[in-house]
């Protein structure tokens, strides 16, 4: 028998609900064809933007979705994507296949699908072969509201209104696609940039757990500029990658990629702990703002378009890293999957007019009541396995999960990552609190279980019965899955 403990009383910090943020970029049918397909288009849409996947995202509340790249973002020159559209230019996409990008998608398309959706744009500006009065000029045309002429531009362009873009990233992968800076150069670039961006700037962090991008960065930060402010965030980015291919995996591989997965936890500790450092008192976020599994492409596509199939293991990797989060709710401040729709580890999946959530998807479903939640410290005492394959054994718990308070709610999430045996967990309320009932629901399957566009509904949430009273209660989780419930606290 494991144990989970949730300690009610003992409370980590607000779960930002950017932390559920999401990642669009121009790469293979993520926005063409996924989110866009045009006015004229026979797939139902509202001004250009599918209707289907817009209904799907509701469902999963994305709270900001950054864009338009990516590795495409320092080669993006916001001017290209805004006024009549038959005049925008055609440009070649030089990272992702070397396709005709023909901008028909550009600030105000992005910004309409963000508040069809519900979310909150996350500009990428372009640094690697941009300049800073263009990023400062985007940030005028979306967001001044007077009477310049960047701002009538906007108007004459459908939105006399600002756009009120909130989130600025400075760059991306700047230590590679966007320029292949040191931590050094490219902190005097980001200072440079953000002098003239009014918004909460996000610095472009590491390739993985690369602490020393991180210290190299904040010490040149500290040294030269002392000057922390608007400094929203800086995002790191992590793809655990794959074991096996996306659908086709032994048992081992299994664990293997949950394991890499996890390894998220070490970087947010590592990470954290290097920026705490520098600034002591936590003005600045952790971002993850791209990560994911990043499978070999589906055999038949195009390999520059990351396009991959995406099971039930891609959902344990999902749940797992969003329970991270939230436990260092104190520290990360958004996190943004990549990438929405049609590329690596995406939520959606479409096919001419077919549409299917993918495992994940349902995962950001089912975690959504923990956006703007109190998380609270929880412990796990499990068995661990071993798992080879990684440079050597690492012992992972088969259990994990987080919490998080709302009111008389207690919102628990969990996994069960072992992938043929069901486990039974003794729920543990501290904090003196008791459970009251409460609804749950679980996603499970064989361990490769997937939708497809002819079988769609194969994985999905559904209803668990769960006795939730007193202050302990027993689940049992089933193989391989992923568990959620809404508990009243008494
Ligand atoms: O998400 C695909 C690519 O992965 C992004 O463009 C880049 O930032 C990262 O290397």
């Amino acid at each position: 028998m494991a144990k989970f403990t949730v300690n009610t009383g003992d409370v980590v910090g607000r779960i930002n609900p950017n932390i559920y943020g999401h990642f669009a970029e121009h790469l293979g049918s993520c926005i063409y064809d996924g989110v866009w397909v045009g006015e004229d288009s026979e797939i139902p849409n509202t001004n250009g933007i599918r209707n289907d996947v817009v209904a799907a995202l509701k469902k999963m509340k994305p709270p900001v979705i950054r864009w338009p790249g990516g590795c495409f973002a320092d080669d993006y020159h916001w001017e290209d994507g805004v006024g009549p559209r038959d005049s925008r230019p055609r440009r070649v996409n030089i990272h992702w296949g070397e396709v005709v990008e023909s901008n028909q998608f550009g600030t105000q398309e992005f910004v309409q699908f963000c508040r069809l959706v519900g979310a909150e744009p996350y500009f990428v500006g372009n640094v690697g072969s941009g300049a800073v009065r263009e990023l400062r000029e985007w940030v005028e045309y979306c967001n001044f509201d007077g009477d310049s002429t960047l701002a009538q531009r906007r108007a004459a362009d459908g939105s006399p209104e600002p756009l009120d873009v909130t989130y600025w990233g400075v760059g991306n992968e700047n230590w590679g696609c966007g320029g292949h800076f040191s931590p050094e150069d490219y902190c005097a670039e980001f200072r440079r940039y953000a002098s003239y961006v009014r918004g909460n700037v996000i610095a472009c962090g590491p390739s993985g757990n690369d602490v020393e991008w991180t210290v190299r960065f904040f010490r040149k930060l500290r040294k030269d500029y002392q000057d922390f402010r608007n400094i929203h965030g800086f995002a790191a980015h992590y793809y655990c990658g794959t074991a096996g291919t996306a659908t086709e995996y032994t048992v081992d591989q299994w664990y293997e990629l949950i394991t890499k997965g996890l390894r998220m936890e070490e970087l947010v500790v590592q990470q954290r702990a290097a920026m705490d450092a520098y600034d002591p008192d936590r003005k600045i976020g952790l971002i993850v703002d791209e990560w994911g599994t990043w499978h070999p492409v589906e055999e038949g596509t195009n390999p520059r378009f990351l396009y991959q199939q995406n099971t039930l293991r891609d959902a344990l990797v999902a749940a797992t890293t969003l329970d991270i989060f939230n436990r260092h709710a104190d520290k990360v401040v958004m996190a943004n999957i990549a990438q929405t729709i049609n590329v690596l580890q995406a939520m959606i999946l479409t096919q001419g007019d077919k549409m299917v959530v993918t495992p994940t998807g349902c995962v950001y479903e089912m975690y959504a009541p923990h956006q703007d939640g109190m998380s609270v410290r929880t412990t796990v005492d499990s068995e661990s396995l071993v798992v080879k394959g990684l440079n050597g054994d690492v012992d992972m718990d088969v259990i994990s999960g987080s919490a998080s308070v709302k009111g008389d709610t207690l919102f628990v999430t969990l996994t069960n990552a072992h992938a043929a045996d069901a486990v039974k967990v003794i729920v543990s309320l501290l904090g003196g609190t008791r459970a009251n009932g409460g609804t749950a629901r679980v996603l499970t399957g064989e361990i490769h279980a997937h939708n497809t566009f002819d079988a769609p509904e194969t994985v999905g949430p559904v209803p668990f019965e769960v006795e939730m009273k007193g202050s302990d209660f027993v689940i049992e989780l089933p193989a391989a899955s992923v568990a959620a419930l809404e508990i009243a606290l008494a």
